[in-house]
């Protein structure tokens, strides 16, 4: 399925009040999506592992819409926030298309993150597909769908990817992939999907994200990508993404932890190499964030340990290490690496089992 066929209008009977809530967790690319075309329609395939702390949690009243009511609130962090709104409502306007039923109904939508704002952690992931996963639920209610656990997350794949391309991925646990790849024969640029039969080491992954400036990030993903489109490196870029989705999922069918950390930090690097020589160009990276990765390639050469780092479109360090080494990370992690962070901050995260339903 790469159509979503509408459902028609809801009849009378079928317009009813209720409220759905889901929790959907952030993600981390191992290999980037930067590029795209159309809505959300990716260059390359991407790869990413799903976090399990860094989540959003949306829950919607939805009632049949009133002419006096507006279409949609939205409270963040229990307080309104009109510019989100605007933001949730186009994208509401962009699916109906797809889902005309929901100009019958009014929506009030509370969110709430558990990570901070500034923590460069990709809010637009969980947030986008929590949303998405309950406006399909929404659907699956009001219009009494079997439950087909398949196409109830492949649609809400789908949906999150028109709103955030990454927010596609959020839906799956653990290890996730999304766009067309030669080496992943169901692959799809509309939807992403579940990896399966990975080695169990990437299973109980870490991520602490060590923060190195808390400032909002002076271009929008939206606008990185879109500097794809005249990047000269770019053709080879998304070759260049197509070989790393080859040797970083046989590496982790083997659970090569050397390969796969050559790969991760690899396409980190490129990622900020890009922006680096896009026009115009910019540096997301800080002088901090510099001190880190060195750090952590020092202390990988003289002990031995797999610890590695991805970068998101940001400054701030994703540490990527197995459980088996947790210990030892650890008191790395605080000892060297902590005193470079802002305020001494890092975020603790690991894979995580997806998104969960709670109403
Ligand atoms: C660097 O998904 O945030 O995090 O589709 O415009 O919403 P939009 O972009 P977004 O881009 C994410 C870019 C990235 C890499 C990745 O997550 O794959």
């Amino acid at each position: 399925m790469t159509e979503i066929k509408p459902l028609p209008l809801l009849e009378k009977s079928q317009l009813l009040e209720g409220k759905v809530g889901w929790k959907s967790p952030s993600n981390i690319a191992l290999v980037k999506y930067w590029g795209k075309r159309a809505v959300q329609l990716p260059e390359n395939a991407s790869l990413s592992f799903t976090l399990s702390e860094a989540h959003t949690t949306t829950s919607v009243n939805y009632a049949p819409r009133m002419p006096e009511k507006p279409w949609i609130t939205f409270t963040f962090e229990g307080k309104k926030e009109q510019a989100f709104s605007e933001r949730i409502s186009k994208y509401c306007s962009s699916l109906l298309p797809i889902m005309p039923f929901l100009n019958q109904l009014s929506f009030d939508i509370e969110s709430r993150n558990s990570f901070p704002h500034s923590s460069g952690i990709a809010s637009s992931a969980s947030s986008m597909s929590a949303l998405a996963l309950c406006l399909c639920d929404i659907e699956q209610v009001l219009y009494k769908l079997e439950n087909d656990e398949h196409a109830f997350f492949r649609k809400a794949s789908m949906l999150a990817r028109l709103g955030s391309g990454s927010a596609s991925r959020s839906v799956y646990p653990k290890l996730v992939a999304w766009g067309r790849s030669k080496v992943i024969s169901d692959a799809r640029d509309e939807y992403a999907i579940p990896v399966h039969n990975v080695h169990p080491v990437f299973e109980t992954f870490h991520d602490d994200v060590l923060i190195v400036s808390e400032e909002k990030k002076s271009v929008s993903s939206t606008a990185g990508h879109a500097l794809m489109d005249t990047n000269i490196f770019a053709e080879k870029r998304y070759q260049q993404a197509e070989d790393h989705m080859a040797i970083l999922l046989k590496s982790m069918g083997e659970g090569n932890l050397e390969i796969f950390g050559k790969v991760v930090e690899d396409e980190a690097l490129t990622l900020h190499a890009l922006m680096m020589c896009s026009d115009p160009s910019y540096i997301l990276m800080e002088p901090g964030t510099i001190a880190v990765i060195k750090r952590i390639r020092a202390f990988r050469s003289e002990s031995g340990l797999p610890i590695f780092f991805t970068l998101d479109a940001g400054p701030n360090v994703h540490i990527l290490y197995p459980e088996s080494i947790a210990k030892q990370a650890d008191e790395f992690i605080n000892e060297a690496l902590r005193p470079l962070a802002f305020n001494n901050r890092i975020i603790k995260d690991v894979v995580g089992n997806g998104p969960i339903k709670f109403i």
